[in-house]
């Protein structure tokens, strides 16, 4: 058994317990002394913890503990307006009990304090909804709520990602700031309406496919990384890396990338050359940007090893790929295609949900299945980009499109 495991199991006991014994008594005392050791013993590795609940399933730091399927507290603390749980190396006993006390007292209804999010940074746990996480402090997290209600475009952002396109394409090299400051300006551009909302382009000439794409695969795998509480630098390097995943496509001939119909063997290895192409022009650029460097090369292999570039033996990729790989996929089925209508997003996660274990890492695919049907989809068009409040539910699983 991993020790998150023995943590949360034990958090469950003190809390089953709370409901029949009160403070002081020995069997209370005796099963918080043993889960606040649990604790101490995972802090020992780790400076800071980090668990979400979605759903009823676990996820510690990025993956989903599997053993805690059926713990039902999971579900619980979700219920009570606990989807994350941090807590650090400062905790103490006396706050391990505050928190669960509290807890337990929300999770019967009889909470005296009835904030959606509750700061207790000071005592070295925090915890809240997961909308809300953007995994820095409160600060960051009011700073979120400040931008919830401001109206945005992403008419500055396609210019921009058009001219970082071209400037790749005449120099050969990567302008950095531009494209971290995309990212960041994306990022705000997500939280622009409400939470509920993913402002999403929609292509009209295939020309813009690079454009349109790097900027969606941008936004959704921040969505993702945000929704399974991801850290902000973390959400960050996920934005940059989605948005230069198909860098490489700029040393690819222009007839080829917007050929309407299937590809020659010959055309189709040129293709296939981008994830490589991509991967050496962010390297040259900075080889900080390791991570989308990475993505840029592994974002066509699947989780059973298939795909491209092929490997010489099979082993496992990036987690950052393997996220990056479910948003692309996605998006390139909404996208319509010379030889085939754009598919509904409902037909898209479907088919995300069938290839799940096989193509794609249910560890991301089916967080992200559950994240895009909770939320709405405006697609924007790249010539009237406007974010708007008319985000009402859509006819397609909650699509708006902005004409
Ligand atoms: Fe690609
Ligand atoms: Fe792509």
């Amino acid at each position: 058994m991993s020790s998150p495991v023995k943590f949360l199991t034990s958090l469950g006991q003190v809390m089953a317990t709370m409901g029949l014994y009160n403070p002081g008594h020995p069997a209370r005392e005796r099963v918080l002394d043993e889960s606040f050791q649990e604790l101490q013993d995972l802090l020992a590795d780790t400076e800071r913890l980090k668990f979400s609940f979605i759903g009823g399933d676990v996820v510690h730091e990025r993956r989903v503990v599997r053993e805690l399927k059926d713990w039902d507290w999971a579900t619980r603390l979700a219920g009570v307006g606990i989807e994350r749980l941090e807590i650090d190396t400062t905790v103490t006993r006396e706050d391990y009990e505050q928190f669960l006390h509290d807890t337990f007292q929300r999770s019967r209804g009889e909470a005296m304090d009835t904030a959606e999010v509750r700061h207790m940074r000071a005592t070295g746990i925090r915890y809240g909804t997961l909308a809300l996480d953007t995994g820095e402090s409160l600060e960051a997290t009011e700073a979120t709520l400040a931008t919830a209600t401001i109206a945005y475009s992403l008419r500055d952002d396609v210019e921009a990602i058009q001219w970082m396109h071209n400037h790749v394409q005449s120099t050969g090299e990567l302008p950095l700031l531009e494209a971290e400051t995309v990212v960041r300006s994306l990022a705000i551009a997500m939280h622009s309406q409400s939470e509920i909302i993913l402002p999403l382009l929609q292509l009209k000439e295939f020309d813009q496919y690079t454009t349109t794409h790097s900027t969606n695969v941008s936004v959704l795998a921040m969505a993702i990384g945000e929704y399974l509480g991801f850290s902000g630098r973390e959400l960050r390097v996920l934005g940059v890396s989605g948005l230069l995943h198909d860098l490489g496509k700029v040393k690819i001939p222009r007839e080829i990338l917007i050929k309407p119909g299937g590809f020659t063997d010959e055309e189709f290895t040129i293709m296939k050359a981008h994830p490589k192409e991509g991967a050496k022009l962010i390297l040259d650029r900075d080889v900080r940007l390791e991570v989308p460097a990475v993505v840029a090369y592994e974002h066509h292999i699947m989780l059973n090893g298939g795909g491209y570039p092929a490997f010489h033996f099979v082993r496992d990729t990036h987690y950052a790929s393997r996220l990056v790989h479910v948003c692309d996929v996605y998006d390139a089925l909404c996208t319509h295609r010379p030889y085939r209508d754009a598919w509904t997003s409902e037909k898209a996660l479907s088919y995300l949900e069938e290839k799940s274990g096989t193509d794609f890492d249910p560890v991301f695919s089916l967080p992200f299945i559950k994240m895009m049907r909770a939320r709405q989809v405006q697609r924007l068009s790249v010539e009237n980009p406007e974010v708007t409040e008319s985000g009402a539910a859509g006819q397609d699983g909650g699509w708006v499109e902005k004409k």
